[in-house]
C-alpha cells in the first residue's frame, strides 16, 4: 500500500511517500480501507519529537489519527462490524495511522460514521469531537446556563466545542481574531472576544467569571484561563499540564483542572454521529490535500491559522 512515513524526528523533510505491506488485523481488530484522514496539530508535534516521552516513535512510522474508511477484513474475534461498513475513529497515537491506504484498529474504538457525511467530512471529526465531549461533558460537567469560554473558537477543536457547549445549554464565549466573528456566530457563539484587541480575562471577570474555560492554547494562557474562571469552576486543558503557579492558583480558587488526552470510544463517536445526523452539529472542512501532499497540509496547519479542519483525501469519496 501507499503510505507517507516519518523516517526520523524533524521538519516535514522527514516525511516521504513509501510502499508498505498492507497490515493484517489482529484477533479483535478490523482492517480499514482509508478514504480520508484529518490533520491535527498532534501530527506535527509527534513529528517534531515534542511528545517523545508520552509517545516514543519507532521508525518508520505512519502518522495521522483521524480516520474515515470502510471495513475490508476482520480478525477472528472482531464480530462487531461487517465488510463494507463505513466507519470512523481516532487512531491511538502509538500506532501506525491514517496517512496510508489501509490501517488496522481494535474494533472497540471504532464506530459507524455519520450517515449524512462523506468520508472527508467524517475524517474531520473524531479527534476534535472526542476531545470536546470528554472535556466539556465528562470532565467539566457543563450544564444549562453555564458560562463557558472556548479558546481558539475558529480552529478544529474550537469549532466543534462551541457547538457542543451550546448543545449542553451553555452561554458560549470564544476567543478568535475579528475576521472569524461571522463564522463563530454561525456556530452558535454568543460572544466573540477578539484576542488581539480585548483581554479575555477582563471580559470574563466583568461577566462575573466563567463556570468553565476550555484551555486549548497552552503556555501562559493556562494561568490566565484560571484567572478568568469563577471560584469552584472547571478548566479542562488539552495542550499542556499546569505549571506550579497555575496549579497553586487553581487550588486557591477551588478550580478543578487537569491536562487531558482524548480516549478512543465507540460510545462517544456514536453520540457524535447522532448529533451530526440530527443536524445539531456541523463540521467545516476548509481544505483538502492529496496523500502525496501530507507535508503541505501539515505546513499549512502549523501556521496556526486554520479555520475548521484540513483533511487528506486518500480515495475519491
Ligand atoms: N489533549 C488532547 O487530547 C488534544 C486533542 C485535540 C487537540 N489538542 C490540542 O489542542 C490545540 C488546538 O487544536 P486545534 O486542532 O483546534 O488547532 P488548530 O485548528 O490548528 O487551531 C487553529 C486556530 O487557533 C486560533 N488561534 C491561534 N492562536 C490563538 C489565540 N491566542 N487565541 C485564540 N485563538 C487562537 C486561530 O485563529 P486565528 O487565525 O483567528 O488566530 C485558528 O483558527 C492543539 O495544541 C492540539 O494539539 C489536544
Amino acid at each position: 500500500m501507499k503510505a507517507v512515513v516519518m523516517s526520523d524526528y524533524g521538519t516535514n523533510d522527514v516525511l516521504m511517500v513509501a510502499e508498505l505491506a498492507i497490515p493484517q488485523p489482529g484477533s479483535t481488530e478490523v482492517l480499514v480501507r482509508i478514504y480520508a484522514t484529518g490533520l491535527n496539530p498532534v501530527d506535527f508535534k509527534i513529528r517534531e519529537g515534542h511528545l517523545k516521552e508520552l509517545f516514543p516513535v519507532e521508525f518508520p512510522r505512519v502518522l495521522g489519527g483521524d480516520i474515515s474508511g470502510v471495513v475490508v477484513d476482520a480478525g477472528a474475534l472482531a464480530k462487531d462490524f461487517k465488510k463494507g461498513d463505513a466507519v470512523y475513529f481516532s487512531n491511538p497515537l502509538d500506532r501506525d495511522g491514517g496517512f496510508a491506504e489501509f490501517v488496522t484498529v481494535d474494533q472497540s474504538i471504532v464506530a459507524l460514521k455519520p450517515k449524512t457525511l462523506n468520508h472527508i467530512e467524517a475524517a474531520s471529526l473524531p479527534v476534535v469531537g472526542l476531545t470536546s465531549v470528554q472535556a466539556l461533558r465528562d470532565f467539566a460537567g457543563v450544564k444549562k446556563g453555564d458560562k463557558v469560554l472556548i479558546h481558539a473558537g475558529a480552529g478544529g477543536v474550537g469549532s466543534f466545542a462551541i457547538q457542543y457547549a451550546k448543545y449542553l445549554g451553555a452561554e458560549v464565549y470564544t476567543t478568535a481574531s475579528s475576521q472569524r466573528s461571522d463564522y463563530l456566530k454561525s456556530l452558535g457563539a454568543d460572544r466573540v472576544i477578539d484576542y488581539k484587541t480585548e483581554d479575555f480575562v477582563d471580559v470574563a471577570q466583568k461577566a462575573g467569571g466563567m463556570d468553565v474555560v476550555f484551555e486549548s492554547i497552552g503556555g501562559t494562557n493556562y494561568l490566565r484561563s484560571i484567572l478568568a474562571t469563577k471560584k469552584g469552576g472547571v478548566v479542562p486543558a488539552v495542550v499542556n499540564p499546569p505549571d506550579a503557579e497555575t496549579e497553586s492558583l487553581a487550588r486557591e480558587k477551588n478550580i478543578k483542572t487537569s491536562f487531558m488526552l482524548l480516549q478512543g470510544s465507540r460510545r462517544d463517536l456514536s453520540h457524535i454521529a447522532e448529533l451530526i445526523d440530527r443536524g445539531i452539529i456541523k463540521t467545516s472542512v476548509s481544505k483538502t490535500f492529496a496523500l502525496d501532499d501530507v507535508a503541505l497540509g501539515l505546513a499549512e496547519l502549523e501556521k496556526g491559522r486554520t479555520q475548521g479542519k484540513l483533511v487528506v483525501e486518500i480515495l475519491p469519496n
